[in-house]
């Protein structure tokens, strides 16, 4: 297993590419089963989870390519197609749960391996289940598999979903465009890759309205056609590069990086005391003066505070000046990066959902062990302005969400290398 190596140093400057989402592009791949016609995603981003994603189409009988430049995937669906997503696949990667959608809208039955839980939470799927239900799906769980059918096809509804889930929210549109008459979807989630999905979807021919609010239309069609589409710039990747000059000095432009995506964690940042500039081609980023300031945190669906922006948040409040508060209201284990960032000298206290943040004035370089994709970044963010060396250990995690890391943060001049594992 790889490592990475992070030496403390001073100021960064420079450009830093932001990809396209990863969490917009592992809804939209999907969707290639609605339609016999090729859908062809640009601005895809290099990752492991896009890849697992390929695989798990592949094994439903769907051709991928483009993926070894990694920018364009076109995708096409026109053979038969097997409907059976495996478990050996689906707990590899959770966003496998959203070919269950576009499976009962093409074929009117699936066989989908339930994912199991991963570390920040056990992940269940009932509110997917009561949303593709309401659809006319029949969804019964037999050894570890749900087994859905809506024979006679999906049928136009009103639903409204007990919490906004994202993904949810993505395999009841992915449904619903294919069912028979008119659907509305309340209490729906607003992130931008819920209306990035609804925007490739309407290239396809799909009538969606409201994608962004928390009420969406879907009219049925018979057919979609093939399509090709943009994916959105990633918000998580673009907030994750904005934390580097704020933690350890400097100035940083994020390339393509644009205020409605971070609208939110622009504010704390704000709060805390960095400066974000709007220029021609990203967001420009640097501290106001002198130190951070503590800030108070509370994770919420968009537009709120991002739960996958809370481990990055906490490594800057670490050396912040006082004490903040976070509070974790999406997951249920999403603290895992605490304890390591510990192990560098920072003072934390977690109980239950919320953990308080005491900022000392430096951490120092340590061993630490990556967990999960997002705890994994925030301990790289927290190397940067460590003194002395840091390494991460299990940057397997780290592959999922962040291409190139090293790459992209050496560039601007951070002292960073991965270490080949064996
Ligand atoms: C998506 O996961 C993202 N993943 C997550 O990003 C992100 O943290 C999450 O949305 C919240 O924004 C992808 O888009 C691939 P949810 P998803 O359904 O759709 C509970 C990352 O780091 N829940 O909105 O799985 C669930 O357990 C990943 O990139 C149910 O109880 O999130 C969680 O506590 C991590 N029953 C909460 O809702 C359900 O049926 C939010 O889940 C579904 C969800």
């Amino acid at each position: 297993m790889d490592s990475i190596i992070v030496r403390g140093n001073g100021p960064l400057h420079g450009q830093i590419p932001i990809a396209g989402a990863k969490n917009a592009c592992l809804a939209l791949m999907p969707a290639t089963l609605l339609s016999e016609e090729p859908l062809t995603l640009t601005n895809a981003p290099r990752l492991s989870d896009i890849r697992t994603m390929t695989e798990l189409l592949a094994s439903l009988g769907a051709e991928v390519t483009g993926l070894q430049d990694g920018k364009v995937l076109a995708t096409s669906c026109h053979g038969e197609i097997n409907p059976v997503a495996d478990y050996d696949i689906v707990r590899k990667m959770r966003a496998s749960n959203l070919v269950l959608g576009p499976l009962l809208a093409r074929l009117g039955h699936a066989v989908v391996s339930l994912p199991g839980g991963c570390a920040i939470g056990a992940r269940p799927m009932d509110i997917h289940i009561d949303a593709l239900s309401a659809l006319g799906a029949e969804i019964e769980l037999k050894e570890g598999y749900l087994h859905a059918k809506a024979l006679g096809g999906l049928r136009g509804a009103v639903h409204e979903m007990r919490f906004a889930s994202v993904g949810a929210t993505e395999n009841f549109l992915m449904a619903a465009v294919l069912a028979k008459g008119s659907s509305v979807l309340k209490n729906a989630a607003r992130e931008p890759e819920i209306v990035d999905l609804a925007r490739c979807l309407r290239a396809m021919g799909a009538e969606i309205e409201g994608e962004g609010s928390s009420t969406i239309t879907i009219q049925g069609v018979d057919r979609l056609h093939g399509a090709t589409h943009p994916v959105v710039t990633d918000r998580i990747e673009l907030g994750t590069y904005m934390l580097a000059p704020a933690i350890c000095g400097g100035e940083v432009e994020c390339l393509g990086g644009k205020i409605e995506l971070v609208e939110s964690f622009c504010e704390k940042l704000d709060a805390a005391g960095v400066s974000v500039e709007e220029t021609a081609t990203g967001l420009k980023v640097k501290r106001k003066n002198g130190r951070i300031r503590a800030v108070d945190v509370v994770t919420e669906p968009f537009p709120g505070f991002p739960t996958d922006l809370q481990a990055q948040m906490m490594a800057l409040l670490a050396t912040a000046e006082g004490t903040s508060v976070l509070e974790e209201k999406i997951f249920e284990n999403r603290f895992m990066h605490a304890p390591e960032l510990m192990r560098m000298g920072a003072r934390i206290e977690v109980q239950g959902g919320q953990a308080t943040v005491h900022g000392v004035e430096k951490l120092k370089g340590a061993r630490v062990m990556a967990t999960d994709l997002r705890a994994s970044v925030s301990l790289i963010l927290a190397g940067l302005a460590a003194e002395g060396e840091t390494v991460v250990s299990r940057v397997y995690h780290l592959d999922r969400g962040y291409e190139r890391v090293e790459e992209k943060l050496g560039a601007v001049g951070a002292k960073i290398e991965r270490v080949k594992g064996e």
